[in-house]
């Protein structure tokens, strides 16, 4: 035989051999024999360089290294689906469907938690692969979609198409790449999807070659001849092309439909990958047109999605958590679990009034959830695994100054009233600096309560006096010289912060964020705010009784005057600058500025960042949000796209904050 045959049929061979392992997860040959074949191959093409193929499987263990992304526009947009959150939602989709169509079939398919790509093939050959981006231009990821194993470089027939599908993690493959991550000292991905997305975005395909990408494909998005053909029958063709193609139901009525989705629902965890609902279609294409589009999303197709995930874990302790206010919390204590990508050990139970209602006890097993996908609460009890526990009893007295406790106006919550708590004046120093309002990097819980139980910081100015402790700090406190450094110079650059995050810092009851915004741009200066009364306060447009009540109330208190003029001395700014952002677009989020830019100094970015409410650190990591990349931008663009993390260049800064 000769060379160019042989290297034609081993490559025939193993790309075989790679479908029936990736595709049909049904091996037939042993991994010794497998790798037999392909250093066979490779050393042929090594030593034939003339008949090197880029839809040759060697091409998968990926070398391509780029230096950035190019774009790609999208022949046809990538759209995105609607969302029915119950059942009750998807009859309303079935009427709306129905009012424009009668004898319709539905596919259900699961929807896959990854990240939405497109692959163009050419005479069955794959060109060019890329993300979803905004919907009509993404990023070209071609070389690194060469390198999962289950996409196909060349197709089992030689047609020119273009197809969409989800990129994806296995959480088998997710949890063994945070277990090495781990032994590396490597930040661990937050979950299979966050891994996924960063993988794909590596610039080095070497990289995605170890990460065991995987992809399923469900829709071509470009046809010709065969409109009429059902989307059941897309798959089945997408299948016998050599792609993985999700499981799907053919369903005749939209009870079907609403069966499917919950079996689906109820077996989410049985799947070897993580999904986040179920996708149904009309399964005639050639209604799609009729049916239409919105300016996102098909008309004809809606996204079931699952609910908020609840899990089971036992309650070991109930604690009680002392507001700045005041106000008191009771807390779970749990076992730990994961819920939806991290763990989870404490859960709020809000009061007793809620606890009481749902007969929670300690021992009991209870379910939780993520109220807003975001705070862990107690939902309930498994009242069928309870034994003997007893009733649960609120506690009456502060669990740390051992006052009184009083309730509330509203009768649902209970306060400690001592002024000197000493839980008060942890949380009003937590609040202080904390990122919504002076925003001091590196001063957070567990080193404020350490300088508090070690008695250097006591009250809000203690902070601006913290300097003379230095020495002892890094003696007795175990801090290393730089860290102190560090911290030191962001609370000396804290005195320079504007006057609203000042003010909402300083905890005063009702006067968040938003208030405080209005305040320091009307008042501009705290002491023209502290001669304010009730009147003057309540003439301004946002501002209630409440609010002003408790302004007078707390500008009146003699310690709180010495207070602010303590801050004041120590040369903490107490004036508006001027900056204000009303509800600022980035509120909460985290960026990083990285390289070069060309028509902003660092300063100017970070203030046009700050003044929509973002905050700007020095370091990337899973906190971050968006990483702006100027010219020669290096490791930490780098961590930003192994992390998969969003990344602008100059110009979509610029746009985003237009
Ligand atoms: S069909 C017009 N089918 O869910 C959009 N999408 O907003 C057609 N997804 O990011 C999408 N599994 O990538 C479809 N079986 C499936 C899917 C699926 C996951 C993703 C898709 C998109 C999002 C929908």
């Amino acid at each position: 035989m000769d060379v160019k045959k042989k290297i034609e049929a081993l490559r025939e061979k193993i790309n075989r051999y790679d479908y029936e392992y990736h595709v049909l997860d049904a091996p037939t040959i042993s991994d010794v024999d497998y790798d037999q074949l392909f250093r066979e191959l490779l050393e042929l093409e090594e030593a034939h360089p003339a008949y090197v193929s880029s839809s040759s499987p060697t091409q998968r263990v990926g070398g391509v290294v780029l230096d950035g992304f190019e774009k790609v526009e999208h022949t046809i947009p990538m759209l995105s689906l609607s969302n029915a959150f119950n059942a009750d939602e998807l009859k309303d989709f079935d009427r709306r469907v129905k009012k424009l169509v009668t004898d319709v079939d539905y596919v259900v398919e699961a929807k896959v938690d990854g990240l939405a790509a497109s692959l163009r093939y050419e005479d069955g050959v794959l060109v060019k692969a890329a993300t979803r981006g905004n919907g009509e231009v993404g990023e070209d990821i071609t070389h690194n979609v060469k390198t999962i194993k289950s996409v196909p470089l060349k197709l089992n027939k030689a047609v020119s198409i273009e197809v969409r599908g989800e990129i994806f993690m296995t959480k088998a493959a997710f949890l063994r790449l945070n277990e090495a991550r781990e032994k590396a000292q490597e930040p661990r991905f937050k979950n299979p999807r966050n891994a996924a997305a960063g993988s794909i975005r590596q610039l080095d395909s070497k990289v995605a070659a170890k990460r065991a990408l995987d992809m399923f494909v469900y829709s071509i998005a470009e046809f010709d001849d065969d409109a009429t053909a059902s989307h059941s029958d897309v798959i089945d063709y997408l299948a016998d092309l050599g792609f993985k193609t999700n499981p799907y139901q053919v369903c005749q009525s939209i009870d079907d439909v609403i069966e499917q989705c919950e079996t689906i629902e109820s077996t989410r965890h049985a799947f070897a990958y993580d999904i986040d609902g179920a996708v149904v279609k009309v399964n005639q294409r050639e209604l799609y047109k009729r049916i239409g589009y919105t300016a996102k999303s098909p008309k004809w197709a809606i996204a079931f999605k699952f609910k908020a995930e609840e899990v089971i874990t036992k309650m070991t302790d109930i604690t009680f958590q002392v507001g700045r206010t005041g106000q008191i919390t009771p807390v779970a204590i749990l076992e730990p679990v994961e819920v939806q990508g991290s763990t989870v050990s404490r859960a709020t139970l809000h009061n007793d009034g809620y606890i009481k209602s749902r007969d929670i006890r300690v021992g009991d097993d209870v379910l939780i959830k993520k109220a807003g996908d975001i705070i862990p609460e107690v939902v309930s009890v498994i009242l069928e695994r309870r034994n003997h526990q007893s009733r649960f009893v609120m506690i009456d007295k502060c669990p740390k100054c051992q006052s009184v406790l009083k309730r509330s106006d509203s009768e649902a919550d209970l306060y400690c009233n001592n002024p000197s708590c000493p839980a008060k004046h942890l949380e009003t120093l937590i609040h202080f600096a904390s990122r919504r309002a002076m925003n001091i990097e590196g001063l957070g819980n567990r080193i404020i309560e350490l300088f508090f139980n070690e008695g250097y910081v006591k009250t809000i100015p203690d902070i601006y006096r913290l300097h003379a402790h230095r020495d002892e700090l890094i003696t007795k406190a175990n801090f290393g010289e730089k860290s102190i450094t560090k911290l030191l110079d962001n609370i000396e650059a804290s005195k320079q912060n504007s006057l609203e995050l000042l003010l909402f810092g300083l905890g005063i009851r009702y006067v968040g964020q938003k208030v405080s915004k209005v305040l320091a741009k009307h008042f501009g200066s705290l002491f023209a705010m502290m001669d304010g009364s009730v009147e003057t306060f309540t003439a301004i447009d946002e501002i209630g009784d409440k609010i002003a009540e408790s302004l007078v109330q707390y500008f009146a208190s003699e310690s709180n005057q010495s207070m602010i003029e303590d801050l004041k001395n120590l040369g903490v700014n107490t004036e508006f600058k001027g900056i204000v952002s009303e509800g600022g677009a980035y509120d909460g989020k985290t960026f990083v500025l990285t390289g070069k830019l060309n028509d902003y100094t660092r300063d100017e970015a970070r203030a046009l960042i700050e003044a929509q409410g973002g905050k700007v650190t020095g370091s990337v990591s899973n906190k971050t949000d968006v990483v702006v990349a100027g010219e020669d931008a290096g490791s930490k663009k780098a961590k930003a796209l192994d992390l998969g993390i969003e990344i602008w260049d100059e110009t979509r800064f610029k746009e985003r904050l237009s």
